[in-house]
């Protein structure tokens, strides 16, 4: 029996997706336990790729079971739509479970997001405009619809009618928009409502029995340790719960129940939306990053920042999640590089920081210090073992293990289920 958390150790967009897919063999259960549509984990397998939004990675198992937690919040007509799509190319939804305490995006979530955005002006923050922001607002002020209130059509009236109250009001007095129409938002929401019912229940407690019964259950981070709400770049972050602690709260198990946490690491940097990032390159050595690396959203398509690796932030990831070993990807976009450089500290305003500061301004002005590493020409994306790698990408590996203090069982050479080099016991 174990329990198994995939967590991001960057910005988001490490290759988590592809991780879980990989390790999910070993599960029965896959569970996402945060976040919402902002995602986008990629998934290719024999050439065929999945871009999921919503729904586990696990869901390409038809006999694996998936889960949507608690902690999430989930825009039931994109959820629709997710399903769709996947049952059109042959996808089982028979092992399929969504919490009943995960919160509902609205309509009028992704028109706050939007204008909360316009209004911040060049403090923007970049979001998704997925309305998650707004929807994370709404739960943690208490007026937020939850899943299991789209099986009762008189509850699921009433705390409609009052939430609709609440931002109509605002929608209209404060920024001067229409509202949204009552009768419209609940037969849509009811209609949606009747088709997801078979798939809401008391998540909390299947996952206890399953792991009582010595089930392997493997949670699917989304987003990355630098987007958590409290211990990423505030506030230029995502609004929940992204590193492993989230496991609990947002999945409804102890802390004590998990087994172990994989930190997923590209073998360099990316970023989507705003904020500092202090080894990003905005010259070639980034752009030839950007395409070689095929660093464009799966979200919104916004083309992604890129940069070196940054070792101060990677520690902060491994300690913050306690984080059991590493999976590195897109080593093999690394091929061709004549130098990679990693950031070992920073220097600002003449003093030296060798861990990541929680002031964000502070962290935007960090200079970083780099140390260089000699690249390799080769193409590696066919290599099966750590051994016949290029000496110096073996060394680069070897550099982050040491620098960290953090075995690398997973290395990433390509997009592929199968174009992994897989290391000891996982
Ligand atoms: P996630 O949000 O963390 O699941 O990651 P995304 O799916 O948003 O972005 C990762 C991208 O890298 C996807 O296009 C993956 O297909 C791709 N990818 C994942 N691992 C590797 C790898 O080892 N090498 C290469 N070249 N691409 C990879
Ligand atoms: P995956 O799971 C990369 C970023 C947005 C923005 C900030 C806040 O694919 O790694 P939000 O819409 O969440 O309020 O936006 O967070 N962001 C992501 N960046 N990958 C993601 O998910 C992201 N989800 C949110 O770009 O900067
Ligand atoms: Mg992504």
């Amino acid at each position: 029996m174990s329990v198994t958390s995939v967590v991001g150790t960057q910005w988001g967009d490490e290759g988590k997706g592809k991780v879980v897919d990989l390790m999910a063999r070993q599960a029965d259960v896959i569970v996402r336990f945060q976040g919402g549509n902002n995602a986008g984990h990629t998934v290719i397998v024999n050439g065929d790729k999945f871009e999921l939004h919503l729904i586990p990675s696990g869901i390409l198992y038809p006999e694996k079971k998936s889960v949507m937690g608690g902690g999430m919040v989930v825009n039931p007509q994109a959820l629709l739509e997710e399903i769709d799509a996947l049952k059109e190319r042959n996808i089982s939804f028979d092992n399929f479970y969504i919490s009943d305490t995960a919160h509902l995006v609205l309509p009028y979530h992704m028109v706050l997001d939007r204008l909360e955005e316009e209004m911040r002006g060049s403090e923007k923050l970049g979001t998704t405009s997925r309305g998650i922001g707004p929807a994370y607002v709404d739960k943690a002020a208490r007026r937020g619809l939850r899943m299991g209130d789209l099986l009762h059509r008189e509850r699921l009236a009433g705390r409609l009618k009052a939430a609709l109250n609440y931002h109509n009001h605002i929608l209209e007095k404060a920024f001067n928009q229409k509202g949204f129409s009552y009768q419209e938002a609940f037969n849509s929401l009811w209609e949606a409502g009747r088709r997801l019912a078979p798939y809401i229940t008391n998540t909390a407690l299947l996952l206890d029995r399953w792991r009582e019964e010595g089930q392997h259950i493997f949670f699917e981070g989304a987003q990355g340790t630098l987007l958590d709400i409290d211990h990423g770049s505030y506030p230029y972050v995502t609004s929940s719960t992204t590193v492993a602690g989230g496991v609990c709260h947002g999945a409804g198990l102890g802390p004590g129940r998990i087994d172990q946490v994989i930190g997923v690491t590209k073998a360099y940097m990316t970023r989507v939306g705003e904020g500092p990032f202090p080894t990003e390159d905005k010259g070639k050595e980034g752009k030839r990053l950007r395409e070689e690396g095929h660093e464009y959203g799966v979200t919104t398509g916004r083309p992604r920042r890129c940069g070196w690796l940054d070792l101060p932030l990677l520690r902060h990831a491994c300690r913050v999640n306690g984080i059991n070993f590493l999976a590195l990807t897109k080593i093999d976009v690394l091929s061709g590089h004549p130098e990679i450089k990693v950031a070992t500290g920073y220097m600002v305003e003449g003093e030296e920081f060798m861990e990541m500061p929680t002031d964000t301004d502070l962290l935007g002005r960090c200079e970083p210090a780099y140390d260089s590493l000699p690249g390799w020409e080769e193409d590696i994306s066919q290599i099966k073992n750590f051994d016949d790698l290029p000496e110096n990408a073996r060394k680069y590996i070897d550099y982050i293990e040491k620098k960290m203090g953090l075995p690398i069982k997973l290395i990433g050479v390509g997009p592929e289920r199968n174009q992994v080099i897989v290391r000891g016991d996982l």
